[in-house]
């Protein structure tokens, strides 16, 4: 028989610290290079592809026109619209004008990380550039969510290797999140939420309460408004609770737009 295709993917690095990638540098559910080995077949990402310059851009272009239709387009960081998009320019193109034009024939989009999904950091007030995430900027086309700063990268595999399978997206919720994965809020299923009915708190950081792992709400912690699967699944398979929470930090609710970068912590004097 014809071997399956290995679907091609087009991935668009904008405003961002390359978090997403980083995180997913580190998945072993599958690893990376099972991923892009087997799985599916990476055409154009500019941390990983092996060249650069003018060759690169001109595989990408090849790429997406023998595949019309077919492959998948990942967006990572966000998309400055003012004064014409100047501020983040890749092979002399604005991004604006690159991420319209690859998502013209794509597939499926895949937003990763809050800064492709909503704009993150770079859109927090007064937001100079214009950041936006990628739904902002492509209307009428529907963008797949995978918010979080990072992004788990079980969040982002799980898509989209239900997109590989079934040819189709997953259940989304209204922000076009993967209910799988979005569906719950940290408070529900956060280890330290028996602290927080039984009002045990920390105040301060390094206080009894913090050492004994009490519940963080009194340190400005947004997880009781933030929908994430951070406390069931943690972070890069390392085990020990690698998570905010688990770390003794508050969540700061980076997976929720208008939260994360845009709502403080603690007042400000
Ligand atoms: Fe809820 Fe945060 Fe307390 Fe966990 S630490 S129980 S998420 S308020
Ligand atoms: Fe983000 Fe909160 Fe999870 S800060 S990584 S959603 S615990």
């Amino acid at each position: 028989a014809e071997p399956k295709m290995r679907p091609p993917v087009i991935w668009l690095h904008g405003q961002e610290c390359t978090g997403p990638t980083e995180s997913l540098l580190r998945s072993e559910q599958p690893s990376l290079a099972h991923l892009i080995l087997d799985m599916i077949s990476l055409d154009y990402h500019q941390t990983l592809d092996a060249g650069a310059g003018h060759k690169v851009e001109e595989i990408k272009k090849k790429s997406m026109e023998a595949n019309k239709g077919k492959y998948l387009l990942v967006v990572e960081g966000a998309i400055p619209v003012n004064d014409g998009g100047i501020y983040c320019k890749i092979a002399g193109e604005t991004m604006l004008d690159l991420t319209r034009e690859a998502a013209e024939h794509a597939a499926a989009i895949v937003a990763f990380g809050s800064c492709a999904s909503w704009g993150g950091v770079q859109s927090a007030s007064p937001n100079p550039t214009g950041a936006k995430g990628a739904q902002a900027v492509l209307p009428g086309k529907p963008v797949v969510n995978i918010p979080g700063c990072p992004p788990n990268p079980a969040n982002f595999l799980g898509t989209v290797l239900y997109f590989v399978t079934f040819g189709k997206l997953p259940p989304l919720d209204a922000q076009n999140r993967p209910k799988w994965a979005y569906g719950r809020l940290i408070h529900e299923n956060c280890y330290r939420r028996p602290h927080f009915d039984a009002g045990r708190f920390a105040t301060e950081f390094g206080d009894e309460g913090h050492k004994l792992g009490h519940c963080l709400y009194k340190l400005g912690c947004k997880g009781p408004e933030t929908y994430n699967n951070c406390p069931s699944l943690e972070f890069n398979n390392v085990g020990g609770g690698v998570w905010p929470i688990g770390v003794g930090h508050p969540c700061f609710g980076c997976s929720e737009e208008g939260i994360g970068f845009n709502k403080p912590m603690f007042a400000l004097a």
